[in-house]
């Protein structure tokens, strides 16, 4: 993807004067460009950076306008996004999936919610580093890792050998009791993730281990964040995005994070949050509120003995939304034969015209990976975003429309167009 900018500077007897945009020559020039976005001002935040951090220079041009000026065409391309995870499950293999998928349907627009993120593209994301624990999935190439026992999320392609080999992380408190007998714990040194991180020249950590991997997730974030100077993407109900202490250390290394916890493409959060939006709108006092959620993978095994931080942080996103104290309980359970399909049942209690009673019931059914790799694969984009504009700290935004527990909650409708803000350079976070 080419990301253009035209612009003029013309020369007269050597002195510089900027004549803005209307350059039909260059203009003319950048629209034969295949791919090519013109913006009829570059950003500030969006140039400067994006040269600092070392994106390719693929033109600069110099045209004659007359016989005593000249003018200049600078385009940029948007580089690869290099991402490395923490965790090779079964959100980590939708991940991979997905982006080779539509690298072979390029004209699939299924399923995508921004299509071109401030010039990336879906495909352009890459893999390049990956961590686990497993005995099965350590030393694989990623291509058969994402494949390999317990993971059972859906197929939705073949993927070619990466060249990446899941490498050994701490374990800390990665793998519990209750998870020994699903994850079988390699006998490998682990590595230095910091120094990986480096070498690999990642751009973008994601965490993907299971939910109550405090000490874990913190060494992720601190080895990120502090170590390698990447971006940090916080995808389980950990809270460290929103741990001050955890910004002020992505401040002062001017790294972006976002987290905690992904509101997945279309699950149960983000409906749940859309049904109580639609009785607060229509005048109907919520009473009870649950979701029940349920399904056969290692993450729901997990969910059952240590989803406290999930119960949290699904809770807190439906709370927020209400001027008032309800009853809302979630809860989980392990059915070994849904394998990756999540079951959630929603069910809303309330009344209203003269306290006539109501009774919502929703039956979601969806591929749980998949909808936590639709949100990533914006939220990759985003952190690159920043990276690029050399924003570092919380991404607001971001947090509020793809996180469940972001560090400031808004609106559904608020944070979309917040997002968009972001995206389009209007926002700095
Ligand atoms: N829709 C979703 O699926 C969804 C939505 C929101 C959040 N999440 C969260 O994302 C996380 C990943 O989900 P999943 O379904 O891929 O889980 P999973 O259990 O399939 O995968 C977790 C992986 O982490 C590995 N692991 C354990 N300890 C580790 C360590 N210290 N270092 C590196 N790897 C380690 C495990 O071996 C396993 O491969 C979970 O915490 C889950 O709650 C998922």
């Amino acid at each position: 993807m080419l990301l253009g900018w035209a612009s003029c500077y013309a020369f007269s007897k050597g002195k510089r004067q900027h004549r803005g945009i209307p350059l039909s020559s260059s203009l003319l020039w950048l629209h034969r460009q295949e791919g090519c976005h013109i913006f009829s001002r570059p950003p500030r935040t969006l140039l400067s950076p994006a040269l600092e951090v070392g994106h390719s220079l693929l033109h600069v041009g110099i045209i004659p306008l007359t016989t005593r000026s000249i003018g200049a065409i600078i385009i940029l391309t948007m580089g690869k996004i290099r991402v490395a995870v923490a965790g090779v499950g079964n959100c980590a293999s939708a991940l991979v999936q997905g982006i080779e998928y539509y690298k072979n349907h390029p004209d699939e627009k299924v399923g995508i919610l921004f299509e071109n993120i401030g010039g990336y593209q879906v495909t352009d994301v890459e893999i390049v580093a990956a961590f686990d624990v497993d005995e099965r999935k350590v030393g694989q190439d990623l291509s058969e890792a994402i494949f390999a026992p317990p993971n059972n999320t859906e197929k939705l392609c073949d993927v070619p050998t990466m060249g990446v080999k899941v490498q050994m992380g701490p374990v800390f408190d990665g793998v519990p009791e209750h998870l020994k007998s699903f994850v079988k714990v390699a006998k490998e040194k682990p590595v230095d993730v910091g120094l990986v991180l480096k070498e690999t020249g990642t751009d973008v950590l994601v965490n993907l281990i299971p939910t109550g991997s405090k000490e874990a997730t913190r060494y992720y974030a601190q080895q990120a964040i502090e170590i390698a100077k990447v971006a940090f993407i916080n995808g389980i109900p950990e809270l460290v995005v929103s741990d001050d202490k955890f910004e002020e250390l992505a401040i002062k290394n001017r790294v972006p994070m976002i987290g905690d916890d992904f509101k997945s493409q279309l699950g149960a959060t983000i409906l749940n949050r859309a049904l109580l939006k639609l009785c607060l709108q229509r005048g109907v006092k919520i009473d009870r509120v649950y979701q029940l959620n349920y399904a056969g993978n290692t993450d729901f095994v997990n969910l059952v003995f240590r989803g406290a931080s999930k119960h949290l942080t699904k809770e807190t996103a439906l709370r927020s939304l209400l001027p008032y104290e309800t009853d809302i309980a979630t809860s989980f359970a392990y059915v070994a034969n849904q394998k990756d399909r999540k079951i959630a049942r929603i069910e809303i209690e309330g009344r209203k015209w003269g306290g006539a009673p109501l009774r919502i019931s929703v039956e979601l059914s969806v591929n749980d990976s998949a909808d936590a790799a639709g949100v990533m694969i914006d939220m990759i984009r985003c952190a690159k975003l920043a990276l690029d504009r050399g924003v570092g700290g919380r991404l607001v935004s971001v947090c509020a429309y793809y996180a469940k527990h972001p560090p400031i909650q808004y609106d559904d409708e608020e944070a979309f167009k917040m997002l968009q803000e972001f995206i389009e350079g209007r926002r700095e976070r």
